[in-house]
């Protein structure tokens, strides 16, 4: 089978000639995004090889988070250093993988944030992975860069996406005018629209959460779960399915396509952590396409684009996904 010819807008044809709120998308924003997509094409080649290209396996490193890298982890991060420093539009990054962020040679005053290879413990095992990306502007564009300047609401982004390597190489962005999808053909390198105006379903009968921390959850979380178990017997009057890929991207993925909600809340394991996933990119960029897409994105007692970072790597607990859902999981969060 062919590529449909109904499918002939590539991302940069996209970028070029979308109008976000009514004006054109600036000229220095394109060409980050456009880098950003070209990297994550070649990454996504890389990811193909697999064991063939010796990708697979630890780095036999720690990130500044204490957590092993993998091979993959490292070469995502180079590629997306690479594929991105030279975009004149940029001031600077910042990546999951690295303690401090980089200053970049260009003139311009975006900043990138990522997690170069979200999904790390699914890399060996062939199941989806993807990375994560944030865009904000520095606020002084003129200051020499620090790491305050990236210290800024997931209200403040620009644009944010990700793109999912999976049985498809899919990218999901938004400019914050709603979320369109790009898939890669594979043959070209291109990323090709396939979606407009995606929408998450207000209502849904599928949740994810990794269960195996059920016992560590705060009350308002269990009761949430419990209900949904309980199914047509319960509280819920409903049955709900229930998915973990253990990949945040591909869990994400699954909510944008067909609805759902997104759990990974805060738990007594590390009590003094407010939780696992990262705020400046992943739960913030998550949440943006999330709210452009009708959804809602909380850590149960407030939006999670509202909240003001303290730190580059600040962890955060995170529901999102289907409005009626994470209303009601906030609604919990409010009963004693
Ligand atoms: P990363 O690979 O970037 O460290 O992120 C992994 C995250 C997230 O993608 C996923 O939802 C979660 O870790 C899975 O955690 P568990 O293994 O605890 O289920
Ligand atoms: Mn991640
Ligand atoms: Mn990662």
């Amino acid at each position: 089978m062919t590529a449909s010819s109904a499918f002939n807008t590539n991302v940069k044809q996209y970028l070029s000639s979308t109008k976000v709120k009514g004006g054109d998308i600036p000229a220095g924003l394109q060409e980050l995004l456009l880098a950003v997509a070209d990297t994550c094409s070649t990454l996504s080649h890389e990811v193909a090889q697999g064991a063939l290209i010796g990708l697979l396996g630890s780095a036999g490193t720690g990130n500044v988070q204490g957590e092993v890298q993998q091979k993959l982890d490292v070469i995502a991060n180079d590629l997306l250093i690479d594929g991105v420093q030279g975009c004149k539009s940029l001031a600077g990054l910042a990546s999951e993988e690295m303690e401090l962020p980089l200053p970049v040679q260009g003139t311009g005053d975006y900043l990138l944030l990522f997690d170069p290879l979200d999904g790390s413990s699914n890399i060996d095992v062939n199941v989806s992975i993807g990375t994560i990306f944030s865009v904000l502007k520095k606020q002084d564009p003129k200051a020499p860069l620090q790491t305050t300047d990236f210290l800024l609401s997931g209200r403040h982004q620009v644009a944010a996406g990700y793109v999912v390597y999976g049985p498809q190489t899919t990218m999901a962005l938004t400019l914050g005018d709603g979320v369109v999808m790009f898939t890669l053909n594979k043959l070209t390198g291109e990323f090709v629209l396939i979606k407009h105006a995606v929408e998450i379903s207000h209502s849904t009968k599928e949740f994810a959460i990794n269960m195996s921390n059920m016992r560590h959850w705060a009350e308002p979380v269990r009761r949430y779960v419990d209900e949904c178990l309980a199914g047509v017997s319960g509280e819920r009057d409903k049955d709900f399915n229930m998915r973990w890929i253990a990949s945040m991207v591909a869990d994400v993925h699954r909510v944008l396509s067909r609805g759902g909600v997104f759990m990974y809340p805060w738990d007594q394991r590390e009590p003094h952590k407010p939780g696992k996933l990262r705020l400046m990119y992943e739960a913030n960029p998550m949440s943006f396409l999330v709210e452009q897409a009708g959804g809602v994105s909380t850590n149960g007692d407030q939006l999670i684009m509202d909240m003001v970072p303290t730190e580059l790597h600040e962890r955060v607990s995170v529901m999102l996904g289907s409005k009626e859902e994470v209303e009601r999981l906030q609604h919990y969060h409010t009963q004693p």
